[in-house]
């Protein structure tokens, strides 16, 4: 599905956002728990992006983890974020435009079971109202999950946590001035870089292959992201290099991604596991770092 690219915003210059919160508030940073968080690949993720980016294109957005450390860094001018999922997108608009106005609805809403079910079952027809659900059971839901049943509704249960932030306004308000210099809209990952030109830097963070058969890896989106989309995202990650777009991106081990990035450089790096509700299944998994950089042929 892909929405209307809004106009763009006139830019600001990027200085302005970067003093503002250096003096008042703290760094930006992710406003909501996302499964395939990227907390701690950013490191290696930053070290391989340039240190200018003109226009910084994040098109797997989720928890905008990468997005919010460049942000800290002031190393882009503007920003493209766009996902499949619009309850996201919701998300990040609203606190773009009115953070005052969702910082107003998350702190009328009361944390208990009852309280956490009945919003649940609510379907707010505003953008701030439906985008203070989302953040809200979000916080509160089981393990920060996303999950939607086959006819779209949100069906994650509660989480049992004792004090949950999902009201906090100063993280709220960095986001707001980070996400100030950026487009952010629903679309396929495909149609939301095709502008990207020299100069440009995407970073990939698809839903991973899965690393058994029984692991089910599309378990937060609707619409699966199996094999075919794989290679149609391989297909464009080399598209996009050729026109000189700086490009990385993440994905698990596997035989299928060797075999897909074969013809670039990558990098194996050992991160522990992020959301998983079985303690059988945690630990560290191999991922991948793909740089468009093609490997001379031998
Ligand atoms: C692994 S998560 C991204 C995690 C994110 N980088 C973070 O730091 O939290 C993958 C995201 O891709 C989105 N997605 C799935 N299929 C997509 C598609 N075809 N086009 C764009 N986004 C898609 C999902 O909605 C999900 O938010």
């Amino acid at each position: 599905m892909v929405t209307e690219r809004p106009k763009p915003k006139k830019r600001q210059p990027a200085e302005t956002a970067t003093s503002e919160w250096r003096a008042g508030l703290p760094p930006p940073k992710p406003i909501l728990k996302w499964a395939g968080g990227k907390t701690r690949l950013i490191p290696d993720v930053l070290a391989r992006l340039p240190e200018h980016i003109t226009t910084y294109y994040e098109p797997f957005l989720g928890g905008a983890a990468v997005f919010f450390a460049l942000a800290r860094s002031n190393r882009f001018e503007h920003a493209i974020l766009t996902d499949k999922n619009p309850e996201l997108v919701d998300v990040y608009r609203a606190v773009q435009q009115d953070v005052e106005s969702v910082i107003e609805e998350l702190s009328r809403m009361t944390h208990s079971e009852q309280a956490y079910y009945h919003i649940r079952a609510q379907k707010p027809r505003g953008l701030i109202k439906r985008a203070a659900r989302t953040i809200y059971l979000n916080r509160t839901g089981y393990n920060g999950l996303y999950r939607v049943n086959r006819s779209g509704e949100f069906n994650v249960p509660f989480g049992r946590y004792k004090n949950p932030k999902y009201c906090d306004p100063p993280r709220l308000r960095a986001a707001s001035l980070a996400l100030q210099d950026a487009e952010i809209f629903v679309s396929d990952f495909e149609q939301a870089t095709r502008d990207a030109t020299k100069g440009d830097a995407v970073y990939f963070d698809p839903p991973y292959v899965p690393l058994s058969p029984t692991s089910n890896f599309t378990a937060y989106q609707r619409e699966p992201f199996g094999l075919g989309e794989q290679e149609r995202l391989a297909i464009l990650f080399d598209e996009l290099g050729r026109r000189h777009v700086h490009a990385v991106l993440s994905n698990s081990d596997t035989p299928i991604t060797q075999q897909l990035y074969k013809p670039f450089h990558v990098d194996k790096v050992s991160m522990p596991r992020a959301i998983n509700s079985r303690a059988s299944g945690r630990g560290n998994v191999g991922e991948l770092l793909v740089v468009y950089r093609r490997q001379k042929a031998r």
